[in-house]
């Protein structure tokens, strides 16, 4: 096999991982890629902080820009936006592929990723970035290419709806199961990301994207977090037969071509008990996708974890791998004019 040259910018949760399984499924990768993954180095700010996997220290370096030169898939799990921004353009301009998590940053600045990848012929794989181990962007993407999404209905953050999970079925306190889920690692570095409601936000402007073919701005998402929720309320849902579930809802407001828009919002909806999405627990995720054709379709496992979601970004370089050996041009698929997206907030949604 040829050998790729790979280089990680990040070994958090799920960097570490990444490195890990990178090294302990060498021969099995390069089998599925036709290529040998060659994990370069592993970019990161402090080369003695504490790490989540057993790594070699040789493999760290807190140089990024001279690890990139040269590689051919850079996988950028750094998070935030500069300078995991700086990084991904200078690797898409090196003629690296690049495979990231990074919501925030596709969710803020995604036109001009894609936009830079689609100049010079490569490609940006993003699996990790909405929903964790779920496939979803690649259904939505591909799977569903030839049909028309109506709406999706996504539990899209974990942290949140593993609070709310708890606080539904042990009539537990808010700030108590928080640092739970701080402590088991689903958490946002920053809490308010999850509990505010701006991770899921990110997250439904990624899949109304995809699902609408367009561009959603971060700033057309009505968002709500889940911080005026209450053991009261709580209590009221589960009275008259629903759970409240953080959902991600992204939707066609008319299938007119002439006055086509949608919405896209994140709020505390009331979910009948009765319904797939009430089913889902703990830190889990669900994305419930209504098509035209295909109807209703669920997609559901983890949504955070380190090595969950390791397992997307994996699959994600061994795509990239395959591109590159096969010489292919860009996956980038063609978006339509910005659909205009409505400002709805918090309604009744019709299930
Ligand atoms: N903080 C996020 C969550 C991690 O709780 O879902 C995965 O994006």
């Amino acid at each position: 096999y040829r050998t790729l040259r790979v280089a990680l910018l990040g070994a958090g949760a799920v960097g570490s991982q990444v490195a890990a399984l990178l090294r302990r499924h060498a021969d099995e990768l390069a089998d599925r890629a036709e290529a040998r993954l060659e994990l370069a180095g592993i970019a990161v700010r402090d080369v003695d902080a504490p790490r989540e996997a057993d790594l070699p220290r040789e493999l760290f370096t807190t140089d990024a820009e001279t690890l990139i030169v040269g590689s051919d898939i850079v996988i950028e799990l750094m998070g935030g936006i500069e300078p995991a921004r700086t990084y991904i353009l200078q690797a898409l301009n090196s003629g690296a592929d690049v495979v990231t998590a990074n919501k925030a940053l596709l969710a803020t600045h995604g036109s001009e990723i894609f936009d830079a990848a689609d100049q010079v012929g490569a490609s940006v794989y993003y699996e990790a970035a909405a929903a964790g181990a779920i496939p979803i962007i690649r259904p939505l993407r591909d799977s569903l290419a030839g049909d028309r999404v109506v709406r999706i209905m996504g539990i899209v953050n974990g942290t949140t709806n593993y609070i709310l999970d708890r606080m539904d079925t042990e009539g537990a306190e808010f700030a108590d199961v928080l640092a739970d889920a701080q402590a088991l690692g689903y958490a946002e570095a920053d809490p308010t990301a999850d509990v505010e409601g701006y991770d899921a936000a990110q997250k439904a402007a990624i899949l109304a994207s995809l699902a609408f073919h367009t561009s959603v701005p971060l700033d057309a998402v009505h968002r709500e977090g889940i911080t005026q929720v209450d053991k009261a309320m709580m209590d009221a849902a589960r009275h008259a037969g629903y759970v409240i579930k953080l959902l991600a809802v992204c939707e066609r407001l008319t299938t007119d071509a002439a006055t086509e828009a949608i919405s896209v919002r994140v709020y505390p909806a009331l979910v009948p008990r009765t319904h797939p999405l009430a089913s889902v627990h703990g830190a889990n995720n669900a994305v419930f996708v209504q098509a035209e054709a295909a109807g209703n379709l669920m997609f559901y496992g983890a949504g955070a974890g380190g090595v969950q979601t390791a397992s997307a970004v994996l699959g994600d370089v061994v795509s990239a791998a395959r591109r590159h050996i096969a010489g292919g041009v860009g996956v980038g698929e063609s978006t339509r004019a910005n659909l205009p997206v409505v400002p709805i907030g918090h309604v009744t949604t019709r299930y």
